[in-house]
């Protein structure tokens, strides 16, 4: 790889030892997926946030950067395993909340703005159009590149951490116009609505395109989308698909810039996405935990939850998990006081997925197919997916 004067120096180790171990990570990553050179980035997001994942090895990696390393761009975290302020009411244990702090904290000595979410997007880490990014969440990989049109590879910890500190990324995958391209054309019969729809919509394609192993698809006949079921699809089509970058026409910016195949190879039809939802389904449910904000909830979605939430009580563990700052745009307009006088919670900048409630609950309702796929497979959870509405009936039951 290419790299300028400055850079050789960085790698040289003439601006200390963080730096140094970053253009190592980032040059050594070049050269596997023969990138001619980096490229500045906008914005970094990293993830491996939660003390869960991270562990001491992970911690002890960190400290070793945080010595003399700080980030040169504007650089927000995945979700935590805890929400800071609000862990004990969440059930939280008092150790595993003095360690995702210790995390938390090495991250802030580097200069990363510590707002967990998956949805840097929604809060300000938001690039434009045809901006190069380094970003980690699998879901806010496939909305920058797809619904923004930014470009980004998803990232590892450690090679988000790396261009944060050097400011710059590997020129390779989706930072190159040649590779994205879409690979096959599925067309929708039936509308979709709805979050949880979308998620299924995510699961049926993300589902098929292991199968022909393809990875980015161009879609026909979605005539419109929210930002919030595009998210939602997001999350789906790359938890179940490993999908980073996707085409809707008519929708997404990009749809019309590449030529695309000639061949419609899926038809999508109500059948086939009623099929799917019953896979997000499982038997023997005994609902205890609800939560909605997978990813993390948009303040549209807060209001929308405040409104069907008004003048009830909730009956089971409820949580919406969102963004902190938007949390605090909740709280100004009143939706958190109502949210939480109805007995639900909120769990800020964590999730249902990252927080270690592994087996403490028997079956979870979400309005996401992501939540489904990791409340099984992570927190050995019954599933079952619904709208927001049908999440808000069953915790008030
Ligand atoms: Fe976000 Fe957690 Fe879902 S990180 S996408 S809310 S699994």
């Amino acid at each position: 790889m290419k790299l300028t004067p400055e850079e050789q120096d960085m790698l040289d180790g003439k601006y200390g030892r963080a730096v140094q171990k970053s253009m190592e990570i980032l040059t050594i990553l070049g050269e596997i997926f023969n990138a001619e050179s980096l490229v500045n980035v906008y914005g970094v997001q990293i993830a491996g946030v939660s003390y869960d994942n991270l562990g001491e090895a992970g911690l002890e990696f960190l400290n070793e950067m945080a010595e003399d390393g700080k980030v040169r761009v504007l650089t927000t975290l995945n979700p935590a395993g805890m929400d800071r302020e609000n862990w004990q009411k969440l059930g939280i244990d008092k150790e595993f909340a003095k360690n995702q702090n210790r995390a938390i904290d090495t991250f802030a000595k580097m200069g990363i703005i510590t707002t967990c979410s998956c949805t840097p997007y929604l809060i300000g880490n938001t690039p434009h159009f045809g901006q190069h990014i380094a970003w980690a969440e699998s879901s806010a990989v496939c909305y920058a590149n797809s619904v923004i049109g930014a470009r980004t590879n998803r990232e590892g910890g450690p090679s988000a951490l790396a261009s944060a500190i050097i400011g710059k990324t590997p020129k390779y995958g989706y930072h190159l116009d040649q590779n994205r391209h879409s690979q096959v054309v599925i067309k929708l019969k039936t509308p979709v609505k709805g979050t949880d729809e979308f998620g299924v919509l995510g699961k049926n394609i993300g589902d098929k395109l292991v199968e022909i192993g393809k990875k980015v698809p161009y879609i026909m006949g979605i005539p419109s989308a929210t930002v919030e079921e595009l998210k939602s699809f997001c999350a789906s089509v790359a938890t179940y698909g490993g999908v980073a970058l996707f085409h809707i026409e008519g929708i997404t910016p990009e749809f019309d810039k590449y030529p695309k195949p000639n061949d419609v190879i899926f038809e999508i039809n109500k059948e086939d996405l009623l099929k799917t939802r019953s896979e997000l389904i499982d038997d023997d449910l005994e609902i205890d935990f609800v939560s909605i904000g997978c990813p993390h909830a948009s303040i549209h979605e807060i209001a929308e939850i405040s409104r069907l939430l008004e003048g009830k009580k909730v009956k089971k563990e409820f949580w919406i998990t969102t963004a902190r700052p938007t949390k605090r745009i909740a709280d100004e307009a009143g939706y958190s006081k109502i949210i939480e006088d109805a007995g639900a919670k909120f769990a800020a900048d964590t999730c249902c997925v990252v927080a270690p409630i592994k087996s403490r609950f028997k079956g979870i309702m979400v309005d996401s197919a992501k939540a489904c796929y990791y409340g099984r497979a992570k927190n050995k959870f019954k599933v079952k997916i619904g709208t927001i509405e049908e999440c808000i009936k069953e915790a008030i039951k």
